[in-house]
């Protein structure tokens, strides 16, 4: 059974950190738009400095824009044994769009795992998100504590996301609800929607979600 899963949740839910785990467990690619716009922003091009715009103002990328390059990332072969779509769809042409190109390539989604945190909780956990600049890993800290990665092999130093200080993150949250919370009954309507508690510790959150592909598969 392949697994075409879509991790939905608003910044700082832990959609990255849960889909990371699938990853490793299931061996499918990690699609993020996110990832990719962080990329893309990176490129010295008109794109590049356009998307960095949005972005660091919280607002969301077109939606052609962003249809676009999912598109092309899920013709690649290796999303012919499944994927874990991480921050699309985020709007509902998107959404829609999605289901054309699944149709187009011979894939469904399976489930729509929904990461359910209180938006109070979400500018704590960003204001405390460092990102490895070497291998990605994703880290929650204190003040105090070293800020350098542990995970085994790499030594990477960390940074934060310019897009988490506490004002973007407002931002960004309003939009979620606005643009992105009616993706809820969307596919709750389609039968796939499965709200998780995404308060509890990490690995709770975890095992409450292979429990749920392990069911929905
Ligand atoms: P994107 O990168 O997708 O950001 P996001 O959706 O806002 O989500 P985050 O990555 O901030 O949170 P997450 O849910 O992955 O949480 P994480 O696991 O890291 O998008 C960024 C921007 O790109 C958008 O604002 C937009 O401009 C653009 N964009 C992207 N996709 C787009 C699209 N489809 N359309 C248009 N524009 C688009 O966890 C957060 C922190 O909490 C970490 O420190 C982690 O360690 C900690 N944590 C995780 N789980 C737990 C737990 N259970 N308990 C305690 N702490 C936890
Ligand atoms: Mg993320
Ligand atoms: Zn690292």
């Amino acid at each position: 059974m392949k697994n075409g899963i879509v991790m939905l949740g608003a910044p700082g839910a832990g959609k990255g950190t849960q889909a990371a785990v699938l990853v490793e467990k299931y061996q499918i690619p990690h699609i993020s738009s996110g990832d990719m716009f962080r990329a893309i922003r990176k490129s010295d091009s008109e794109l590049g400095r356009r998307v960095a715009a949005i972005m660091d103002s919280g607002a969301l990328v077109p939606d052609d824009v962003t249809i676009q390059i999912v598109k092309d990332r899920l013709s690649k072969p290796d999303c012919q044994a499944g994927f874990i779509l991480d921050g699309f769809p985020r709007t509902r042409p998107q959404a829609l769009a999605l289901d054309e190109m699944l149709k187009e390539i011979g894939q469904a989604i399976t489930i729509v795992p929904y990461l359910h945190v209180r938006s109070e909780l979400l500018v704590e956990r960003l204001s405390n998100r460092w990102t490895c600049n070497t291998c990605g890993s994703v880290y929650s800290l204190k003040p105090n504590d070293a800020k350098v990665c542990q995970k085994p092999g790499c030594s990477g130093t960390l940074f934060r996301r310019p897009d988490d200080e506490p004002a973007t993150v407002a931002e960004r949250v309003k939009v979620f609800e606005k643009n992105t919370a009616p993706l809820i009954s969307y596919y709750a309507e389609r039968g796939l929607l499965k709200q998780l508690d995404g308060e509890q510790a990490v690995a709770n959150v975890t095992a409450s979600l292979l429990a749920a592909i392990a069911a929905a598969a």
